[in-house]
């Protein structure tokens, strides 16, 4: 377990975050047919001033050596009615796989709790260790076609039109919570 402060990220926390995005794809470089996700652009410094404007950015803040003080993660998260969607999470290749993943998504789901919310959604790959089976541990159920609420129906289309997914990889999930 390596140990973070998790925080609401600050304006100025903001600049650190597309090299910390960048360093967590390199998770995907392994997985066979999805290489090209490790080298995906990802968000841009303009998209997260726009998710910080409009929901909340998340960070986790290194309380060990020899990364004391560093961000090693982030999450973004957006209210969707009552439910909150977590619309991105990662944390720097480094120090992946040692607990921080778990220990964000824990406080963001306390306090979507904790703000009268009724459910997290998210997308992700049905078929990677870090994504679908860490999320369905967590609590979170793959929606059948039929279940998907508009604003997962869109993400999962906008996936597909950037076209560099395997969607029959993709899957949308959800926790109720409460
Ligand atoms: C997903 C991600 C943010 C999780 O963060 P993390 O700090 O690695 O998370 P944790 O260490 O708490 O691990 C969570 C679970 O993921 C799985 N996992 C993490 N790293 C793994 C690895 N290298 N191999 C296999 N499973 C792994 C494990 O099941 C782990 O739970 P466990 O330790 O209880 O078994 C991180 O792996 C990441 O940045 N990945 C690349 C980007 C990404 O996939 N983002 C999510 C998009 S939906």
């Amino acid at each position: 377990m390596f140990s973070t402060l998790i925080r609401l990220a600050d304006e100025d926390d903001l600049p650190e975050l597309p090299a910390i995005e960048a360093s967590a794809g390199g998770a995907f470089a392994g997985v066979a047919g999805l290489e090209a996700v490790a080298t995906d652009a990802g968000l841009d410094a303009a998209a997260f001033q726009r998710a910080f404007e409009t929901g909340d950015v998340w960070v986790a803040q290194a309380l060990e050596d020899p990364l004391f003080g560093e961000l090693v993660a982030f999450a973004v998260t957006r209210r969707v009615g009552r439910d909150i969607h977590l619309a991105e999470m990662s944390t720097c290749r480094e120090v992946q796989g040692r607990g921080i993943g778990r220990a964000l998504l824990a406080a963001i789901l306390e306090s979507a709790l904790e703000e009268g919310c009724t459910g997290a959604t998210l997308t992700t790959f049905k078929d990677v260790p870090w994504n679908g089976p860490f999320y369905a541990a967590m609590g979170f159920r793959e929606l059948a076609a039929d279940e998907l609420p508009a604003h997962l129906r869109d993400a999962l289309a906008a996936e597909a039109a950037r076209g560099i997914l395997p969607m029959d990889r993709r899957c949308a999930m959800r926790l109720g919570l409460g």
